[in-house]
């Protein structure tokens, strides 16, 4: 069957970087995103015996390389379905891919829901964001609407790392995401890459591990009471951490470019004048800013 899917892509407001198992994507840590409406992925799975090979089309282009694994991802969809047809994903973003826009995030789970549909599984929302995750880690919470988290888990199966939504997303409209696009270029060091590189060599990483917690806590209760601030201050300090053990991996791996400190030094002054705005910024150079609906326009 033929099965179109789609799925937004994700900010996290407390990041993952890290893992703790490479094979079943586990993380080292909890982590915390909101679901952005207008970034969006759609993409449609057929698997058909007349299919000789897998072939994966994203915007209008196909995949020399298998970036993502989204091969293997497949195998593992056809594995549970028990089938061995193969299939053809043609999928569509309204923004940039591999700039640090969570391009993985919408495109891994809209492919999860699209195949696993297509191959004839039925899944609820929890396995399907296990099931997401083995695919991408912070995909696992683009399955879920609104404000979600990402747990860590204790098991070492995985059985216990899923995400789920904290707060949908009626619970706080006013709160928005604004994307801006430094560049579109692909990064040179993929996420996946980086974070194994991180875990490995940053001296910092212990103390990440010992204060993201608090951090979790904060914006957790943060979201909860609509605390604008406690939000935005937590968010945007765990994002400089997270950069702090990017710059201090060996090799350093420098995601910003002069705009990207343009934009930062801009929201920090914004601030300052009176206009409530934060920032927050994945492994790459685009920054989004986040503010309230009342003041979007202005900034
Ligand atoms: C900086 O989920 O792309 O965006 O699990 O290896 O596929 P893999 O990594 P990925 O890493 C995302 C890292 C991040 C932070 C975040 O979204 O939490």
């Amino acid at each position: 069957m033929k099965v179109t899917a789609s799925a937004n892509a994700n900010i996290a407001l407390v990041k993952y970087w890290g893992k703790r198992n490479e094979q079943l994507i586990l993380p080292q840590n909890s982590s915390i995103s909101m679901t952005c409406d207008g970034l969006r992925t759609v993409t449609t799975v057929e698997f058909s015996d007349n299919y000789k090979k897998d072939t994966v089309v994203i915007n209008d282009e196909e995949l020399k390389k298998d970036e993502k694994n989204i091969i293997g991802h497949l195998d593992r969809i056809r594995k549970l379905a028990r089938i061995k047809s193969k299939a053809r994903i043609v999928s569509e973003t309204n923004f940039p891919v591999a700039a640090g826009l969570a391009s993985s995030a919408s495109g891994l789970a809209a492919l999860t829901l699209a195949a696993t549909r297509s191959a004839g599984i039925t899944m609820d929302e929890k396995e399907l964001t296990i099931l997401t995750r083995m695919g991408s880690g912070s995909a696992a919470r683009s399955v879920c609407e609104g404000f979600a988290i990402w747990h860590r888990g204790n098991k070492e199966d995985g059985s216990d790392s899923f995400a789920e939504t904290i707060a949908g997303k009626n619970h706080w409209p006013e709160f928005r995401m604004i994307t801006t696009i430094v560049t579109e270029s692909k990064k040179k060091v993929s996420s996946r890459a980086g974070m194994a590189q991180t875990v490995k060599t940053s001296p910092y990483y212990n103390g990440w591990l010992d204060s993201v917690d608090d951090d979790l806590t904060k914006v957790a209760d943060g979201i909860k009471r609509k605390d604008f601030q406690t939000v935005g201050l937590a968010a945007e300090a765990n994002c400089l951490k997270m950069h702090a053990l990017m710059l201090t991996t060996k090799p350093a791996i420098i995601y910003w470019h002069p705009a990207t400190v343009e934009i930062i030094r801009a929201v920090t002054q914004w601030r300052e004048e009176g206009l409530p705005c934060y920032f927050t910024i994945d492994a790459g150079p685009n920054v989004k800013v986040i503010c309230a609906s009342m003041n979007e326009k202005e900034i």
